[in-house]
């Protein structure tokens, strides 16, 4: 049996009149990367501040590792890593300065901060200082920071939010590796690409409220009930026909037949009338 690490049991949150979170309940699992999906104010880092014990709900509660989050203790903090743009770090220290820094906090040797730094693909800029890294550098050195402890629970708040494929793609890639060793990752995210990619499960949510759930592959199936493909003719014409329409139709021309599965984002739009990514 899998390990529950993260336990939302109907977690309810409200600041005054504003519903923050209505009732949400979740488990992430060892070895699990669960995404936690919604637009901007729909509650994402609210979630996260609850779940790692900065914030008390005002109904049911969080869990990690067995404990209450608002019980967890500094010993128990040690195994969690979160990275969020509220991270602060010295501006003035290099890179490499900021993590050994943070590597003596844990009694990690400077060998294991070299391997975190060619993991993320920073060693070549260890000696860079904090406050001249690109957008990407920070999110990554952040990243380096938070592994530093070897976490068994890492929460991501929108790690790859303004960042370049390139270097979406290497964090994906060692989020892929960590969850593969058995962490728990749960990861805030506005692009359902990265959430289609990487997660097991995710939540949909808007405006605090969980809208859809599921395993990314069976959400986009369960909203594919006219199933559409794109035809390309020799002239290189498109047309959407449906699936089942497929039969009474002349392909003598046709030179690909593509298949239009609805994306995430199509689904949300459905589902609330609103763009993710507003
Ligand atoms: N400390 C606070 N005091 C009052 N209201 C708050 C507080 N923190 C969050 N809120 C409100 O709760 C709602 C959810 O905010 P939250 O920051 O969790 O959203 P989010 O999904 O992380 O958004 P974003 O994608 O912009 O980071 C918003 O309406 C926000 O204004
Ligand atoms: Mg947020």
């Amino acid at each position: 049996m899998k390990k529950a690490m993260i336990v939302s049991d109907n977690i309810t949150k409200s600041f005054g009149n504003n519903v923050a979170l209505n009732g949400i309940s979740f488990k992430v699992y060892e070895g699990e990367i669960f995404g936690f999906l919604g637009p901007s104010g729909s509650g994402k880092t609210t979630m996260i501040n609850i779940l790692t014990g900065q914030l008390s709900p005002n109904e049911g509660q969080g869990m990690l590792l067995d404990k209450y989050s608002l019980h967890l203790s500094a010993s128990d903090l040690e195994t969690i890593g979160i990275v969020s743009d509220k991270s602060g770090f010295y501006e003035k220290l290099s890179l490499e300065k900021n993590l050994q820094l943070y590597g003596k906090l844990y009694g990690v040797p400077n060998s294991k901060i070299d391997e975190l730094l060619k993991s993320v693909g920073l060693y070549d800029s260890k000696q860079t200082l904090a406050e001249k890294l690109s957008t990407g550098m920070k999110q990554r050195m952040l990243l380096a920071r938070a592994l530093i402890n070897a976490p068994k629970v890492l929460f991501l708040d929108e790690p790859t939010s303004g960042l370049d494929p390139t270097t979406s793609q290497s964090i994906h890639k060692l989020l892929l590796d960590l969850k593969n060793k058995g962490t728990a990752i749960f990861l805030t995210t506005h692009d359902m690409n990265e959430a289609t990619l990487l997660c097991d499960e995710l939540v949909l949510l808007n405006k605090g409220h969980l809208v859809e759930r599921g395993e990314p592959r069976d959400i986009i199936q369960k909203y594919n009930q006219n199933k559409k493909v794109k035809l390309t003719y020799s002239d290189f014409e498109q047309e959407e026909i449906l699936f089942a329409q497929l039969n009474q139709t002349d392909l003598s021309h046709v030179i690909a037949i593509h298949s239009c599965e609805p994306t995430l984002e199509d689904i949300f739009i459905k589902l609330t009338g609103e763009k993710l990514n507003a």
